[in-house]
């Protein structure tokens, strides 16, 4: 099943998510539907508050990053992996910016300064623990997806001078003045 996704200025994406437990009922259709939301909106990481749940679940797929070629295309291609009740342990490097955009936030990208390493302990779809070290463009997908469940959007994490600059197409997301080619639920229509 594809759930609309929601859109800026729904309060569930301002809401720190709640952990799960394994007998979380209907968990694994649950990642199904999540994996076929993000697919359908040809997106690479998707939460779950982005569809309205307000709970400790992310998916990521790298591989629409990965170019032939590339030297971390073997790295890109096959990182998909579902992230339950994660917890970020310690991100280290010096920041570097990274052009980012949202399924919730459709037509804006801007660029997003973040630490280039970042270690995370979680669960996986089997509820085994994991505890791992990301670096590159997936540690860039993971601390995206993983601000979604803490409540935090990209754009709060811009300075006060774009966020005023952008708040005319933010309140137009809001109300549904945008055209996105997936289905998505607005907060002000
Ligand atoms: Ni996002």
């Amino acid at each position: 099943m594809i759930y609309p996704i929601v859109a800026y200025g729904d309060p569930v994406l301002k809401k720190k998510a709640s952990p799960i437990d394994k007998d979380f009922e209907g968990l694994s259709q649950l990642i199904e539907d999540m994996y076929e939301t993000m697919e359908n909106a040809h997106g690479v990481g998707l939460a779950a508050p982005q569809i309205g749940k307000a709970i400790r679940i992310f998916i990521v797929d790298a591989s629409p990053f990965a170019e032939e070629g590339e030297p971390d295309y073997e790295v890109l291609k096959d990182f998909k992996k579902t992230f339950i009740n994660a917890q970020i342990i310690e991100e280290v490097g010096e920041p570097w910016a990274f052009n980012e955009g949202c399924l919730s936030i459709p037509e804006i990208r801007e660029d997003v300064f973040r630490k280039p390493k970042v270690t995370i302990r979680y669960f996986d779809e089997n509820f085994n623990e994991f505890n791992e070290t990301f670096e590159g463009l997936p540690a860039r997908i993971i601390q995206h997806e993983y601000d979604h469940i803490e409540g935090i959007l990209f754009t709060d994490r811009l300075s006060t001078l774009r966020k005023r600059l952008l708040k005319g197409k933010l309140s137009n997301i809001s109300k549904g003045k945008i055209v996105a080619d997936y289905r998505m639920r607005f907060p002000l229509k």
